[in-house]
């Protein structure tokens, strides 16, 4: 299994890919999952803003539709265009909850990263607590 600093360092390489031409912010992040692969993903805007994506979300749609279902952490860096040193970019809400439906609160965890060796580890339950999940709707 990776350690997160190549998990961080995949979410790195994702920002590279990022399309931002209206924030100038580039996110990247990388999701690992339970089988050891590692899934990228990056923001693609939209010059209708609401139809912009997020790096998380590109990260587990990919997977999910690669197959994987089972997800262990993912790792996030984000900053604008020119930044040289980065702040920790939490997910947005609705990345959490997309997160929320294939990911154990309890264990799954978010790696946000300033560099490839700063980073901070939190579970997802942390981050988001009360996420709507399938077992709301059959109460
Ligand atoms: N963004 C992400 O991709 N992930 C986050 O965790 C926060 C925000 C993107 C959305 C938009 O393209 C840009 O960053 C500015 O909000």
């Amino acid at each position: 299994m990776i350690e997160y600093k190549e998990l961080v360092r995949r979410a790195f390489t994702a920002r590279k890919k990022a399309y931002a031409p209206y924030s100038d912010f580039q996110v990247g992040a990388a999701l690992l999952c339970e089988d050891g692969r590692v899934y990228e993903g990056c923001n693609i805007e939209n010059a209708a803003f609401g139809v912009s994506q997020c790096a998380e979300r590109t990260a587990l749609f990919t997977a999910v539709c690669e197959g994987e279902r089972s997800f262990t952490a993912i790792a996030v860096v984000g900053g604008r265009r020119e930044a040289e040193t980065f702040e920790l970019c939490p997910p947005c809400g609705i990345c959490r909850q997309a997160l929320t439906e294939f990911c154990d609160p309890d264990v799954f965890e978010v790696v946000l990263a300033r560099t490839e060796t700063d980073y901070q580890v939190y579970k997802l339950k942390e981050v988001f607590p009360l996420g709507f999940t399938q077992k709301d709707m059959s109460r």
